[in-house]
């Protein structure tokens, strides 16, 4: 393991301001975000929307460190040939690949999920490297309900990101560990604490167990909320404060970087929590966003398919980049959203 090239991945991932972009989408998912503007989604389309985003210079090179790519974005071209790996590399940022199989239903356990994806992984992550990927994602889903998650639910996809860890260090990839406790669901705030706690502590005993180099990892959490469906929302205050609180207790300090999913949170939400807990401060790791919706759904709004709209989509999503580059620095300001 070169474990200072891990390293340096690693801190180029949360250097200052930064943080990812979330492009990953699998073909099914894509084509779900498409349909919600009226478009089409094809290989062209696909291709065509995040060589968009790629080629937003003012985003791509201030606020966006790297990008996780599905398996089809990383062996695509833009219109005038070049890789999207390259204009993502043109731009100052990192190239990333989604490796895992996706979350299917786990054995035994109606209504829990277990990641699938580490049969062959060692060759496909050997083969993402020599496609440029500099690190790797893989998410493990947690549902909360009345006696979820199993033991047995949080024992195998913990052991599962930890496998998928090694592997991807062996290769030089470093790996984004992301245990997604999900926010549907009627749970309260102190309930997805308890559970996210439970989630992370059992995490990094693994990645212990395995000898993953945590120097070399970066992690991609929720945030400690209320359940969507729970007649009481906390509020950013307690959201920043409860999650810190969590983290502080599980995440261990080697852990160089710790960027957040976005999870179905509104825009605004998922900066201002962000936001309001680097204003606490005092932390041992970098706090910033890998968000997904949170970064796309206003520039996917405005593009609507159109290449007329390629103008107002990039400027909409540079925005949005902006917005989270100051929350990773607690500069954001409910006023700079205009
Ligand atoms: O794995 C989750 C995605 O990479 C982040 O997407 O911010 O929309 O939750 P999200």
């Amino acid at each position: 393991m070169n474990k200072q090239a891990l390293e340096a991945i690693a801190q180029a991932m949360v250097a200052n301001g930064k943080g990812i972009l979330a492009a990953d989408e699998s073909t099914g998912t894509i084509k779900k975000r498409f349909d919600t503007i009226d478009a089409e989604s094809t290989e062209d389309s696909r291709r065509d929307y995040r060589e968009m985003l790629f080629r937003t210079q003012d985003a791509m090179k201030e606020h966006i460190s790297g990008v996780i790519l599905f398996d089809e974005t990383i062996r695509q071209k833009a219109a005038d040939g070049t890789m999207l790996t390259q204009l993502i590399t043109d731009a100052g940022s990192l190239p990333g690949i989604k490796v895992d199989g996706g979350a299917k239903d786990f054995a035994n356990h109606a209504g829990e999920m277990i990641t699938e994806g580490l049969d062959g992984l060692r060759e496909r992550l050997a083969e993402y490297h020599g496609l440029g990927a500099k690190f790797a994602k893989w998410r493990a889903v947690i549902n909360i309900a009345e006696g979820k998650p199993s033991a047995a639910c949080l024992a195998a996809n913990t052991h599962a990101l930890a496998r998928y860890a090694a592997l991807c260090q062996e290769a030089e990839i470093v790996p984004i560990v992301e245990p997604e406790v999900i926010m549907d669901g009627s749970h309260s705030v102190e309930r997805c604490y308890e559970v996210t706690t439970e989630a992370l502590t059992q995490l990094y005993a693994q990645l212990a167990e395995q000898d993953v180099y945590l120097e070399g990892t970066i992690l991609k959490p929720n945030m400690v909320v209320s359940g969507t469906q729970h007649a009481e929302q906390a509020g950013v205050q307690q959201v920043a404060e409860m999650t810190l609180d969590c983290f502080k207790k599980c995440v261990p300090e080697a852990v160089p970087g710790i960027v957040f999913l976005s999870g179905g949170q509104s825009d605004e939400d998922a900066t201002a929590h962000l936001d309001a807990m680097n204003k606490i401060g005092g932390l041992p790791w970098k706090l910033s966003f890998s968000y997904g919706r949170a970064l796309q759904a206003a520039p996917l709004k405005a593009w609507a398919g159109e290449a007329s709209n390629v103008p107002n989509a990039q400027a909409a999503f540079a925005h949005r980049a902006k917005m989270n580059g100051l929350a990773a620095q607690g500069q954001w300001d409910a006023s700079l959203e205009g």
